[in-house]
C-alpha cells in the first residue's frame, strides 16, 4: 500500500518522525510541505501530514496546506505532530479544516520530542533526549501497526481545558507569528556562511552582504536560530548563552529545500 508523508520541520524532529514511520510502513514517499502546498499528490492510499506543534496548534503553513492541498478523498488520512509535551489542540484545528473540505482524517497522533522553543527554555540534556527518541520510536511502531490495520485512532490533543486554551491561543499566535521575526538579529559572531537562509523552509531570510535579514513571513520554526553554526542568531537577551538544539540524526542539508544558488538575495526579496 502506497503512503505519502508530507512533512514540515524546523529542527529535524518531525522529519525524523516521518522518516522513522516511512521505514516501518515501506513504499512511502516523503515530501516537504514547504514550497509544494498545492501541488498534486502522487497516487497514495495513505496520506500523513507531519509537523511540529507551535503555540498549542499547527503552524500556519500546515493549516494552509490542509486548506488547499490536493488530497485524495478516499485515502487513509492522518495528522502526526511532534511537540515538547503540551499539544494543545493541533489535530482538532486541522480536522475542522479538512472536514470543511469533505475530507475525513482517521487519526491524529502526538509524539513527545525534545522541545526546541529556546526562547522559553533550554533543550533537554542528551540523556533525556535519548529517552524521548526511544519512547517516540516505540510509539511510531504502534502507529504503523494501527495504520497497517486501517484503524481509526484517537485525536491526541490535550484533554480539556488545555485543548480549549490551545484552540483559543493558537489563532492569536498564528496571526502574530509572521512578523515576530523582527525580534531576530545576527550578532558579531555571524561568519556570513548563509546557512540560515538555506535552512529557512519558507525563504524568509535574505542575505545582505552575507548577513541575514528577515522578511516578515516567518513560521517561527526556529530553524535559523538553532542551526546557525556560530550560535549568532539571538532574539534579544533571552536566547543569549542558551544551548541550541537540532535532532542529532538529521543534518542541516536535509532541511535545505533551496539550492545554494537560489538563496534569496536581499534585493530579490525587497
Ligand atoms: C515557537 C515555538 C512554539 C512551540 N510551541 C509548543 C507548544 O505549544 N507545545 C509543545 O508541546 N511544544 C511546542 N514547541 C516545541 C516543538 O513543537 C517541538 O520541539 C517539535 O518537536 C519541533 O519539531 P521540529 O524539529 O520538527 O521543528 C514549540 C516550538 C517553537 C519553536
Ligand atoms: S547561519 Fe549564522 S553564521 Fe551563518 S550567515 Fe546565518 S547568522 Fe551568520
Ligand atoms: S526565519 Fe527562521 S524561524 Fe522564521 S521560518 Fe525561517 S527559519 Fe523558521
Amino acid at each position: 500500500m502506497k503512503t505519502t508523508l508530507y512533512w514540515f520541520s524546523g529542527t529535524g524532529n518531525s522529519l525524523w518522525a516521518a522518516r522513522h514511520l516511512a521505514a516501518r510502513l515501506g513504499e512511502t514517499t516523503l515530501l516537504p510541505v514547504a514550497g509544494m502546498r498545492t501541488a498534486p499528490l502522487p497516487p497514495s492510499e495513505r496520506v500523513g501530514i507531519v509537523f511540529p506543534v507551535l503555540a498549542f496548534g499547527p503552524p500556519n503553513i500546515i493549516m494552509e496546506f490542509c486548506a488547499k492541498a490536493d488530497l485524495p478523498p478516499s485515502a487513509y488520512l492522518f495528522t502526526l505532530c511532534t511537540m515538547g509535551g503540551l499539544a494543545g489542540a493541533p489535530h482538532g484545528r486541522l480536522r475542522r479544516i479538512l472536514r470543511a473540505r469533505g475530507l475525513d482524517p482517521a487519526a491524529g497522533w502526538s509524539l513527545t520530542m525534545p522541545g526546541n522553543c529556546i526562547t522559553l527554555y533550554p533543550p533537554p540534556k542528551e540523556s533525556r533526549q535519548r529517552r524521548l527518541f526511544e519512547r517516540a520510536a516505540r510509539k511510531i511502531e504502534r502507529i504503523a501497526e494501527a495504520m497497517r490495520e486501517g484503524r481509526r485512532g484517537r485525536f491526541e490533543d490535550s484533554p480539556p481545558p488545555l485543548s480549549w486554551l490551545g484552540a483559543g491561543l493558537n489563532p492569536l499566535a498564528m496571526k502574530r507569528f509572521p512578523r515576530e521575526d523582527k525580534r531576530f538579529s545576527a550578532t558579531e559572531r555571524c561568519t556570513r556562511c548563509g546557512l540560515c537562509a538555506r535552512v529557512c523552509p519558507v525563504g524568509n531570510i535574505a542575505l545582505e552582504a552575507g548577513a541575514p535579514r528577515w522578511g516578515g513571513r516567518c513560521e517561527q520554526c526556529y530553524a535559523c536560530i538553532n542551526w546557525c553554526p556560530a550560535g549568532a542568531i539571538e532574539t534579544g537577551w533571552i536566547t543569549r548563552g542558551r544551548r541550541r538544539y537540532h535532532h542529532p540524526e538529521v543534518r542541516a542539508q536535509e532541511l535545505c529545500l533551496r539550492a545554494p544558488d537560489k538563496t534569496p538575495d536581499a534585493h530579490e526579496q525587497a
